[in-house]
């Protein structure tokens, strides 16, 4: 078996890909380990980027995101007992959000890839990259499938990065000590934009999906786990994190999800060893607090994409050669984003009063300084691609 790109994951990452590749006349094969049915219902977050849109929008898989995706034009920071808004319209005027869920990309990038033919295989077991300084070929379940390029788009615990001889790559790691309880709930949204609570009691995030479903999360210590969250508790705790602002009270309804995410920061460097180039979660991770971790897949598929294109169409290799620094520039900027909004609103030791004064002072800064309000909303709807 031959294809052009042999790509590992049918994520965000792996999925876009492919389809801009056939747009582009080249051919790729993605093979995923988990079932199509596990794959399109995976909760994940739901920020999207003008950029992202845009992206989605110009490769033809925009069209539910255009009628069902809910535009947003700032977001609240909640602290002490009021709620500031940070307006993109006036801030980066042009410029916003889209909040539509991530497994409803992968669902419409699925379809497009099916409708167009494309060789998408899940349940695929033991997919191994080998020889990408030579010859890059995939083994899978018992067979073999002979490639130019790997792309590895298998996320944070996939197998390509792990393939690469140790040495070669630099990786960069902050873990911090909690994680986001993520909570899926059929009750109208109690706001029509997210709010980012910073609370004595931890950080909470209200989101939403549809009119209908809101999206939650709350900061938990590191090693809970969802049985210790029945839905009382976290109702309970999600309003004494966020009924703070007078006249402000959440409403409850049916949970129909729940799941801990840890909170990590990393990033592997290059995203390339020979011919196999990392997109997406499988070189760098960002703490979701930014809303930045599918954005930055999304910006990494269209780095390799050209890259690609000049390479099959000419022979050249001079932008695959520059993928990884091309990408690193922006997932640099967008760890450091998600780290200082980590910081600026979770709780952390609760000894460290000097650190709590720190981060109510830039809270402060934040939502009364044009320039300091300016920075957060640039970077929060993407910095130009
Ligand atoms: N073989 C084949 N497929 C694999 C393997 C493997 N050994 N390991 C992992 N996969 C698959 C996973 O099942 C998953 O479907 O690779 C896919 C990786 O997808 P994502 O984790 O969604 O990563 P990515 O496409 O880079 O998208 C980044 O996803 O994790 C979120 O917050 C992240 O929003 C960001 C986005
Ligand atoms: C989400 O809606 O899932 C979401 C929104 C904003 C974030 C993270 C997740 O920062």
């Amino acid at each position: 078996m031959r294809t052009q790109v042999g790509i590992i994951g049918a994520g965000p990452a792996g999925l876009l890909l492919s389809h801009l590749l056939h747009q582009r006349g080249i051919s790729s094969v993605v093979l995923e380990k988990r079932g199509r049915a596990h794959v399109e219902s995976r909760v994940r977050a739901g920020v999207l980027e003008q950029g992202t849109v845009d992206t989605l929008v110009a490769a033809g898989v925009g069209e539910r995101l255009l009628r069902e995706g809910l535009p947003h034009q700032g977001i609240e920071l909640r602290y002490g007992e009021r709620g500031h808004r940070i307006a993109f319209e006036k801030l980066v005027p042009g410029r916003s959000i889209t909040v539509y869920g991530q497994q409803e990309v992968v669902k419409d990038l699925i379809a497009a890839r099916l409708e167009a033919g494309g060789d998408v295989r899940f349940e695929v077991e033991d997919v191994a990259p080998h020889s990408p300084e030579a010859g890059p070929y995939l083994t899978f379940g018992g067979e073999r499938l002979d490639c130019d390029v790997i792309a590895g788009c298998d996320g944070f615990h996939g197998v390509s990065r792990a393939s690469i001889p140790e040495g070669v790559l630099r990786l960069h790691e902050r873990e911090y000590p909690f994680a986001w309880l993520g909570v899926l709930a059929r009750v109208a949204p109690s706001s029509k934009e997210l709010i980012y609570a910073r609370n004595e009691r931890g950080f909470a995030l209200h989101s939403m999906r549809s009119p209908e479903i809101s999206r939650f999360y709350l900061q938990v210590p590191p090693d809970a786990d969802d049985g210790d969250w029945p839905d009382e508790r976290i109702w309970a705790e999600l309003k004494q994190r966020l009924e703070t602002v007078p006249g402000f009270t959440l409403a409850t309804g049916e949970i129909i999800e729940r799941s801990v995410t840890p909170m990590r920061s990393f990033v592997a460097e290059p995203m390339q060893y020979g011919r196999l180039f990392l997109a997406g979660d499988a070189a760098h991770i960002v703490p979701p607090t930014g809303a930045k971790g599918l954005n930055l897949a999304v910006a990494d598929v269209r780095v390799l994409t050209e890259a690609l294109d000049l390479f099959f169409s000419t022979g050249s290799a001079d932008l695959l050669d520059g993928y990884s620094r091309a990408c690193l520039k922006r997932v640099w900027r967008a760890q450091h984003f998600s780290w200082w909004m980590t910081n600026l609103l979770h709780t952390f030791d609760s000894d460290d009063d000097y650190g709590r004064r720190l981060q109510l002072s830039y809270l402060d800064y934040v939502t009364s300084s044009e320039a300091a309000a300016t920075t957060l909303a640039e970077n929060y709807v993407g910095l130009p691609w």
